[in-house]
């Protein structure tokens, strides 16, 4: 009998195209995939939901990794992204977040004042308050067999530290920010102690299966041009620069969304690629970053509400507009509940057959 034991997890890759693109690797079609392709707008999602809880499909590995095959199963995308949510750190310092439907997230008891910095667990343990994570991404890896790379995340310590003092969604985060001007010392310390925490929890990702990371700076498009670059910037460097340090081949991706004027700051971190919302220019965006990185992106997702062969016409022309090279698409931002898989379906077939010309 063979004793050597068997990584049940495939090296190789049947599909690898959005590593590749994301290295700035030549690739045959360019590679696509949807910001929350697994959601609401799937009924096989609804179903799901139906049965449980949000917050019960991220903690339940069986659940999660389910969830996260759905749109690899009815789809051609070249990713799959783990069903998780940007708030579990939050959560595994310690403060209650709970998903109110039709609302979005809800801190109960929000950082209202500097003072309740010290309610946060001091040095959680990321293996024990999210060891269902790395499960559900081990979990996924297996039952994808290798057909696309499996993608994990993180939320950026300033859009993490936006909802734990707002208290949930917001059109300003007016109390978020007024930390940054009023306590500017205690928001220091606050990202800092998110940045340890991000760094370690993408460090574990990867070697639990994750095969490229993706960084959300939601809501960045916030704070002004100097602000980013006191608040946001360095702690966006710190994590790609210790994610990297540990795992060097698995690509990182930065989603500063609504931040343009951060672009060229974000080329000079050790991302590989920078995801680009749909008001940026993708043809400005690359004279901005050179060769320094990858691009994702950008359609905006109400472009899906639109006739297919709209959709097809609107890939074309961002096609155009990014080139072949080092080219994600994606849309620039996340999928809505109220659109209809057929148009994603548009979106996804548009890319591949319309990049396959070049
Ligand atoms: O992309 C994927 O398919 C993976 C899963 C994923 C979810 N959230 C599942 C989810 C990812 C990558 C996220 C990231 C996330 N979560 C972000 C960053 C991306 C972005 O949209 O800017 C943010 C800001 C959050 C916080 C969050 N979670 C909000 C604001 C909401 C409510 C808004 C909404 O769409 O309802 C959530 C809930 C959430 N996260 C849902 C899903 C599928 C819907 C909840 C449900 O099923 O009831």
């Amino acid at each position: 009998m063979n004793e050597q034991k068997i990584d049940p997890r495939p090296s190789t890759l049947d599909n690898d195209r959005i590593l590749r693109a994301a290295r700035g690797e030549a690739t045959d079609q360019t590679p696509v995939w949807m910001m929350r392709q697994a959601g609401r707008y799937l009924p096989e999602y609804q179903a799901v939901r139906a049965e449980h809880s949000f917050f019960e499909v991220v903690g339940t590995p069986e659940l999660a990794a389910e969830v996260t095959l759905q749109p690899v199963e009815r789809f051609p995308v070249d990713a799959a992204i783990i069903f998780s949510d940007i708030l579990v750190i939050p959560q595994a310092l310690g403060l209650e977040v709970q998903m109110v439907s039709g609302k979005g997230p809800h801190f109960p008891a929000p950082l209202t004042e500097p003072e309740e910095l010290s309610r946060l667990a001091s040095d959680p343990d990321l293996d024990a308050e999210l060891g269902h994570v790395y499960e559900a991404l081990a979990l996924t890896r297996r039952r994808l067999e290798g057909r696309v790379p499996l993608i994990g995340f993180a939320g950026a310590p300033w859009t993490l530290m936006a909802y734990m003092v707002e208290g949930g969604g917001s059109k300003s985060f007016r109390q978020a920010r007024r930390w940054l001007w009023a306590h500017p010392e205690d928001a220091h310390a606050l990202l800092g102690t998110l940045t340890d925490l991000i760094a370690a929890y993408l460090v574990r990702q990867a070697g639990a299966g994750a095969q490229l990371v993706q960084v959300f700076d939601s809501h960045a498009g916030l704070l002004g041009e100097e602000t980013f670059e006191h608040f946001a910037l360095p702690y966006l460097a710190r994590i790609a620069e210790r994610f990297k340090a540990a795992h060097p081949d698995v690509p990182a991706i930065v989603f500063a969304k609504g931040a343009p004027y951060a672009l060229d700051a974000l080329a000079a971190t050790d991302y590989d690629a920078i995801s680009l919302d749909w008001t940026m220019d993708p043809r400005a965006a690359r004279d901005t970053v050179g060769d320094r990185a990858a691009l994702q992106g950008n359609l905006d997702p109400c472009a899906l509400y639109a006739a297919p062969g709209e959709i097809r016409r609107q890939v074309d022309a961002m096609l155009e507009r990014f080139g072949p090279h080092a080219h994600v698409a994606n849309l620039g931002h996340g999928m809505l509940p109220d659109h209809d898989p057929a148009h994603a379906a548009a979106f996804v077939d548009a890319v591949h057959e319309l990049s396959g010309r070049w």
